[in-house]
């Protein structure tokens, strides 16, 4: 399959934050990679700002170190070429350094775009300064990465900062989930198909279980964790947004507010959780290795570095089908999964195999990205008639092909964000309705004083959580398996 690249129109990007973590490991490798295959145009330009005072050839030098470290596979010769699109000017966000050269090198006749790679803390003061300055004209865009508020009410007062400079549609909030090839890929192949959306409903699906397990733990970012736990950090934003991708009613297109519609009515849907549906972790310390609260270096944390949840939609499609959702730190293996259960056949008309098991459509969101079918079949040959499950499996990578690389989430957004395009961040409204189903659970854990329950590091999470659906007689697809 030959990728398709259109290229977007020439363009300014500031990055705010650029020698921060998030700007180097991903941003502008990302950058990089649209520049290779030619979407971002050569005379496309990007000004990274931070307040370290350096010129743009030592910006540049820390570019291609972070290049080495994390995208290794590009062309020295188109690494020389992107980076003659890059400069870099020292901006303090909190004063007035900076800001008239940055405006000075900001062009009037190409699409212009702010990125805030910082802290949300910053947010609004950098949407100020930059109305102040007059860097932002009507048509250009501002960008802000999460975590996006704590709680509803700090994200109700980032919107009002943002809105007092930007209307919403210039303003694009980023998760990165949403960028991900295969959960777009969700949307067609609910949308584009018309065999799943007559069955994707209580007549037909028992459950839906949604994982995002990862191997990492806290290490380094102990003191921005410890404050927000797996229910804040992912629970709210990716697992909600996955959620909402799986659940929402068809929209009547795809555009930015029709989908975004769609995505709102879901999280509105969603029910408040009963304590006895929440399984809360910890992983511990063990041979020798570190535990969560020495990551941390808070001894009596309560924060949760796994969460299990079973969840309720109370709309007409899904009453009555659970959603479970778990997501944690060092667990057996990095993998990222949402799986749809069938209803299993009601009656079995071959004599001598037992009950028969539904089908389950599983939607990998990493590794190896791919749509999985499990059914059931005859077992081929001679011996009887026996039946066995066999999936019918697609990976992306073979699809695409062994030469062609899938773009990393945040290469899609960028690019998106230049286009104009909405349609996969989220909207003001849809964070905080996320927050409003989500303060109310923390703040039951928090009044209970309920402790996370201790998991092995390299397990699937606390014996709690696979309890949470033996009660119903069910099971979790393994981790790992
Ligand atoms: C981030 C979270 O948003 O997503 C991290 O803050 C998490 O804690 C990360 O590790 C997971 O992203 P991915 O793309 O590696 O699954």
């Amino acid at each position: 399959m030959v990728s398709r690249v259109i290229p977007v129109n020439p363009f300014d990007l500031v990055l705010f934050g650029a020698t921060g973590d998030l700007a180097q490991r991903k941003i502008l490798p990302g950058l990089y990679h649209r520049f290779e295959v030619g979407q971002m145009p050569e005379d496309a330009c990007i000004i990274g700002t931070a307040r370290s005072d350096m010129d743009s050839d030592a910006f540049r030098d820390q570019i291609r170190a972070s290049m080495k470290e994390f995208a290794p596979q590009f062309k020295k010769d188109v690494l020389d070429r992107f980076l003659k699109r890059v400069s870099y000017v020292s901006v303090d966000v909190m004063g007035d350094k900076g800001w008239s050269e940055l405006a000075k090198s900001l062009r009037p006749d190409v699409v212009r775009a702010f990125y805030l790679s910082v802290g949300p803390n910053l947010f609004s003061n950098i949407a100020q300064r930059l109305d102040e300055n007059g860097l932002a004209t009507p048509d250009s865009r501002i960008v802000v990465e999460k975590p996006f508020g704590h709680d509803l009410a700090s994200a109700k007062s980032l919107n009002e900062g943002l809105r007092a400079c930007f209307k919403e549609h210039q303003i694009y909030r980023i998760d990165h989930y949403l960028g991900k090839e295969t959960v777009q890929n969700l949307m067609a192949l609910r949308f584009a198909n018309s065999l799943f959306e007559p069955l994707w409903n209580s007549n037909h699906i028992d459950h839906v279980q949604i994982t995002v397990a990862e191997t990492v733990g806290v290490e380094g970012r102990g003191a921005y964790y410890d404050q927000s736990g797996a229910m804040r950090d992912m629970i709210q934003n990716h697992l909600v947004q996955l959620l909402c991708m799986t659940a929402m009613e068809p929209p009547s297109k795809f555009a930015p507010n029709s989908v975004r519609d769609e995505k709102v009515k879901v999280i509105e849907a969603l029910e408040p959780v009963e304590p006895k549906d929440i399984a809360r972790g910890q992983y511990r310390a063990e041979h020798g290795d570190d535990g969560y609260v020495d990551h941390v270096g808070n001894p009596s944390s309560r924060t949760e570095s796994f969460i299990a949840l079973k969840v309720h939609l109370g709309n007409w499609r899904w009453a009555g089908v659970p959603f479970y959702l778990r997501t944690g730190k060092r667990l057996r293996a990095r993998e990222s999964e949402i799986a749809v259960y069938f209803r299993d056949p009601p009656h079995t008309i071959f004599p001598n195999v037992g009950p028969l098991r539904g089908n389950v459509l599983v939607i990998r969101l990493q590794p190896d990205e791919g749509i999985t079918l499990r059914t059931t079949i005859k077992d081929p040959g001679p011996g009887g008639f026996r039946l066995s499950d066999v999936a019918l499996d697609m990976s992306f990578a073979d699809a695409l092909g062994a030469d062609t690389r899938a773009p990393d989430a945040y290469e899609r957004l960028v690019m998106d964000v230049i286009r104009g395009d909405q349609t996969l961040f989220m909207r003001g409204d849809e964070a905080e309705a996320a927050w409003a189903w989500v303060d109310p659970i923390i703040q039951g854990w928090e009044e209970r004083g309920d402790r996370p329950a201790r998991y092995d590091q390299g397990s699937s999470g606390p014996e709690e959580a696979l309890m949470l659906l033996h009660r119903d007689g069910r099971r979790w697809r393994q981790i790992g398996g």
